[in-house]
């Protein structure tokens, strides 16, 4: 079942609706036009009692005034490209630098602060759309954006994402939820398994290094599930720079989840699947509760965690890392799925 309600009005005046998607184990996902949102997720936990497991905010203001991306479809381009620079055919193209007026992150917030168009495609299918023109924030194609975002009855969310341009461009779309399992309180207690054997070293510009470094013997290594507080105080320049996770995994392939999540308290349990090359692990370190979330709770340090399923960092400056090129006439598609269960 699909209901519609009007969330609120952006500062320009634009309506901004709320979908909710819900299934017949009363699952449900709430998103927002505004950034296609996805701004609440409620699951049960061992006693079948529902939760908000996302952090993020319930007003329009607040994702207008406060957001770091909480719940957002992020792009064009997810994570960070060096001085926003790249070279594709031959052009060279100077994109956004809006973080520290250096590297361009998030495209630029462009596709996260849009206010998307909505269609309900059936009883638990919502596809929304955006159209970005050539040369916004300074990528080339003009591009049609596509997210579709199914609940199904197995507690799963899937969210397809498909892009066209008409001009040879790069496309990295992700989802930046930041997830709380147990709906409240940190999530350093959480239990965390990710299948990667490698991550990406950054610089203090959060930009690769270009080493993939095996997590064998690091406080990397998530291969067998361990709270994710365990070692993120480690001594390793890789987290003091960070104040935490905040890399890029390289995904082992394998039909397998890329990652496991679980609260042990509530048992709530997250897996996920996805058919891109990296995931980012961001646990929401630079976090400091001055901003009002939900409720007008403060989004404190490590508050939620994001698993941002996307391609490496930088991709386009390097061309050893798996390519996210588009060219004109052709459909950038991926998808990603967040399933619950309780264990
Ligand atoms: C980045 C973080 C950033 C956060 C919010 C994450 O994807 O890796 O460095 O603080 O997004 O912008």
């Amino acid at each position: 079942m699909i209901t519609k309600k009007p969330f609120g009005t952006t500062e320009k005046g634009e309506q901004v609706d709320l979908f909710t998607l819900e299934n017949s184990k009363k699952t449900a996902v709430d998103i927002i036009t505004y950034g296609a949102t996805v701004n609440s997720i409620y699951v049960a936990d061992k006693n079948g009692e529902f939760a908000d497991i996302l952090c993020g905010f319930d007003t329009i203001e607040g994702h207008e005034k406060y957001s770091n991306y909480q719940g957002m479809t992020v792009g064009r381009y997810a994570n960070r490209i060096a001085e926003g620079k790249f070279e594709l055919e031959g052009t060279v193209y100077q994109t956004v630098k809006n973080e520290k007026g250096v590297t361009g992150l998030h495209g630029g917030g462009e596709l996260s602060h849009a206010v998307w168009k909505a269609l309900i495609v059936d009883d638990n299918c919502l596809e929304m759309t955006y159209f970005s023109p050539d040369g916004s924030m300074g990528f080339p194609g003009n591009v049609d954006f596509t997210v579709t975002f199914t609940l199904h009855e197995d507690d799963s969310l899937e969210i397809k994402y498909n892009a066209v341009s008409d001009k040879t461009t790069v496309i990295n779309m992700t989802n930046h939820a930041y997830f709380n399992l147990a709906g409240k309180g940190d999530i350093l207690g959480h239990e965390l398994k990710i299948n990667a054997d490698c991550f990406i070293p950054t610089d203090e510009l959060s930009i690769p290094t270009g080493e993939i470094r095996p997590v064998e013997g690091t406080a990397f290594d998530f291969r067998q599930s361990k709270p994710i507080g365990r070692d993120i105080g480690a001594d390793d320049i890789q987290l003091k720079q960070c104040r935490g996770y905040d890399h890029n995994f390289c995904l082992n392939e394998g039909d397998g989840p890329a990652a496991v999540a679980r609260d042990p308290e509530s048992g709530r349990t997250m897996e996920v699947y996805t058919d891109l090359p990296g995931v980012q692990l961001y646990c929401g370190n630079f976090l400091d509760g001055t901003r009002p979330g939900k409720k007008g709770v403060p989004l404190i340090k490590h508050c939620g965690f994001c698993l941002e399923t996307q391609y490496y960092p930088n991709t386009p400056n390097m061309p050893e890392f798996p390519q996210c090129t588009v060219k004109a006439g052709e459909k950038f598609e991926s998808v990603t799925v967040f399933k619950f269960f309780v264990s």
